[in-house]
């Protein structure tokens, strides 16, 4: 498909059947999902996937008990880093191989300029911002495929975090539902283009 016709077919799904998604087609949401872009290529998130149905349930009650969690095939929970550091640590010691020197010591001094002036608070910031990016791509992957997804932000982090036994260190931000669609989408409206660009 076209990606803006992609793009147009998304919708956010309230209700899903509880067919389980071909394994084949995780394998490619998981992918648009990691080659997502970020800031210095930090990709500051880590993604927790949930399809027991048990477990679904259970946080289907810490979302507001939004029916699209417990009727999921799989659950996607963006969650966001306290700290930058290991990340950048990671990509250096992949990136010190794969780039001429010259241009790996540009990197590295760009990167390790920016991580020290920022403090733990602006860190976790830029993480919270940036896992927005790789849940577009799910869900636009998703719809690609033939399933419906939705982004979520009206759960608990903190049930999350207890039900799943979360890292301390990792906070869900949203979660994305993702399955084969029980309901339709709606008709869209958005603001019309004089009031959004300027
Ligand atoms: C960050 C974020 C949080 C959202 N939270 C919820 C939610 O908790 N429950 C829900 O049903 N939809 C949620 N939505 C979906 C929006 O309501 C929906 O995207 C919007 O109304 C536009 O409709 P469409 O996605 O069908 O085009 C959320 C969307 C985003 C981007």
């Amino acid at each position: 498909m076209e990606v803006l016709d992609v793009i147009r077919k998304r919708y956010a799904a309230k209700n899903f059947s509880g067919e389980k998604i071909k394994d084949e087609d995780l394998d490619k949401m998981k992918e648009a999902i990691r080659l997502a872009p970020s800031s210095f290529n930090w990709q500051p998130w880590k993604i927790k996937i949930v399809s027991d149905k048990e477990t679904l349930d259970k946080l289907q009650i810490a979302s507001w008990n939004q029916p699209q969690i417990g009727t999921a095939s799989h659950l996607f929970i963006f969650c966001a880093m306290d700290s930058l550091v290991e990340n950048n640590d990671k990509l250096m010691g992949k990136m010190r191989n794969m780039l001429p020197a010259e241009q790996f010591e540009i990197y590295n001094g760009m990167t390790s300029q920016a991580l020290s002036s920022m403090d733990a608070e602006a860190q976790k910031r830029m993480s919270e911002r940036e896992l927005f990016l790789p849940a577009a791509h799910l869900s636009l992957s998703a719809t690609d495929l033939g399933y419906a997804s939705c982004h979520i932000g009206g759960f608990v982090s903190e049930e999350y975090r207890k039900i799943l036994d979360l890292p301390k260190n990792l906070t869900p931000i949203v979660i994305v539902p993702v399955g084969v669609p029980a309901d339709e989408g709606g008709q869209k409206y958005r603001f019309p283009e004089d009031e959004v660009f300027f």
